[in-house]
């Protein structure tokens, strides 16, 4: 008996440790549903579950890793879903609320933990709205910001009418930067974070054309101080219609809650600063540590349906050095991912609609070969919103 016990007790524990092995992602096809994907190197990428969202153009997933919820956003009609992730990570929809159209990102802010509200930008109807969490039949927008333009910006065609794309909170929770491509502003809001309520800071003009896109916060690598007192922070933006990278300080003004921000540094994808090829789009931006990310959404940099990602090495007062290009290993890479060790890489190639998994080195930021790569759902077509919209893992926090 005791024989059987310890055999048991050793099969158990065999299991468990390939459970703790098998890292799990989400991954959002607009149309097609939430795939909840296991990736481990003997096996490679599977796909575990899927759960139809039924929306029209679901855009963006924001996880709440801490109460275990996921929220998605439609690009059609705005709708807000939101997820609970069992134990196993598979998913049960809590509330579908109707919002606002064209919904492109959210973000969790506010409250005692930075969880309380949920943030959206809508792109064709120029706004910003907030919501209080967690969603349920009863949930109401709590304030909007609608915004217009004078006259089209330098880019014409796609800055036609202001066009907020992102909004994330800085790491002290005290203010929100919504990146407007249309109309280049970078939106700024102080957050009262007991109630939510937004007050709106204006903000920064970008270089004429820039077309911001997406945002990310830096507080230089391991330092906790900057992180609470918001010393040293830098904000970096993927400029989608300039084709560039560019760093932002970012000043505190105490009790208004409403920063400065301003222009240190602008690089282009490539070595030498080259210019990248008419038709590129840069797309998302992440950091890790002392290294900076951004995707060149149909660069052909690898092939005609292969793109690439462009990596920099930050200094410690946050300066951008171009360090090299890797392959997207797919065309269109709208999103991606670094999990929580540092040392995987998901990305999400929208129009061949696959997660490729590439290695990431801990010690030199450098990405690798391909561990993993998985077609999720029908394959999108050139320049429209379908095929695969977002990808993340399971394990990162918010
Ligand atoms: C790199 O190119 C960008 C975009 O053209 C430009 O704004 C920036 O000043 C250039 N930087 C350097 C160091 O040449
Ligand atoms: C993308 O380019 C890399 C590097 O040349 C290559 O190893 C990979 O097979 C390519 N993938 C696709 C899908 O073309």
């Amino acid at each position: 008996m005791a024989c059987f016990s310890k055999l048991f007790q050793a099969v158990g524990l065999t299991m468990l440790a390939q459970q703790v092995l098998a890292a799990q992602l989400y991954a959002l096809h607009y149309t097609d549903g939430v795939h909840q994907l296991e990736f481990s190197e003997e096996n490679g990428l599977n796909v575990v579950s899927v759960t139809v969202h039924g929306s029209p153009m679901l855009a963006w997933l924001t996880w709440d890793h801490a109460n275990r919820n996921l929220y998605g956003i439609d690009e059609a009609d705005g709708g807000l879903i939101s997820w609970a992730a069992a134990e196993d990570n598979t998913l049960t929809e809590t509330a579908n609320v109707p919002a606002l159209g064209s919904g492109v990102s959210n973000a969790l802010y506010g409250g005692a933990d930075g969880d309380g509200f949920l943030a959206n930008a809508h792109y064709s109807t120029s706004a910003i709205t907030t919501f209080k969490l967690p969603l349920g039949a009863d949930s109401a927008q709590l304030q909007e910001f609608t915004y217009t333009m004078d006259g089209p910006g330098p880019n014409p065609g796609r800055q036609e009418a202001p066009h907020p794309h992102h909004i994330i909170p800085d790491p002290t929770g005290t203010f929100l930067v919504a990146p407007d491509l249309g109309a280049d502003i970078l939106r700024t809001y102080a957050v009262n974070k007991e109630s939510g309520e937004l007050t709106d800071c204006g903000g920064p003009s970008t270089q004429p054309g820039a077309g911001p896109r997406h945002a990310v916060f830096w507080t230089g690598a391991s330092s906790r101080v900057n992180r609470r007192q918001g010393a040293g922070t830098k904000l970096f933006i993927a400029d989608e219609l300039s084709k560039t990278v560019s760093r932002w300080a970012v000043a505190y003004n105490g009790a208004s809650g409403c920063p400065d921000l301003t222009l240190e540094q602008t690089l282009t994808p490539y070595a030498d600063n080259a210019t990248a090829i008419e038709g590129t789009k840069v797309g998302e931006i992440k950091v890790f540590g002392n290294h900076l990310y951004i995707s060149n959404r149909n660069d052909k940099s690898f092939g005609e349906k292969n793109c690439s990602l462009s990596h920099y090495t930050l200094s410690e007062t946050g300066e951008m050095t171009w360090s090299e290009i890797s392959p997207a290993h797919g065309w269109y890479p709208r999103t991606f991912d670094i999990n929580a060790a540092g040392d995987l890489v998901a990305i999400g190639d929208q129009t061949t609609s696959n997660v490729a998994i590439v290695k990431r080195d801990v010690e030199t930021g450098k990405l690798g070969d391909l561990v993993g790569n998985l077609r999720i759902g029908v394959e999108g077509t050139p320049e429209s919103e379908d095929g695969l919209s977002a990808v993340l893992w399971i394990d990162e926090g918010a």
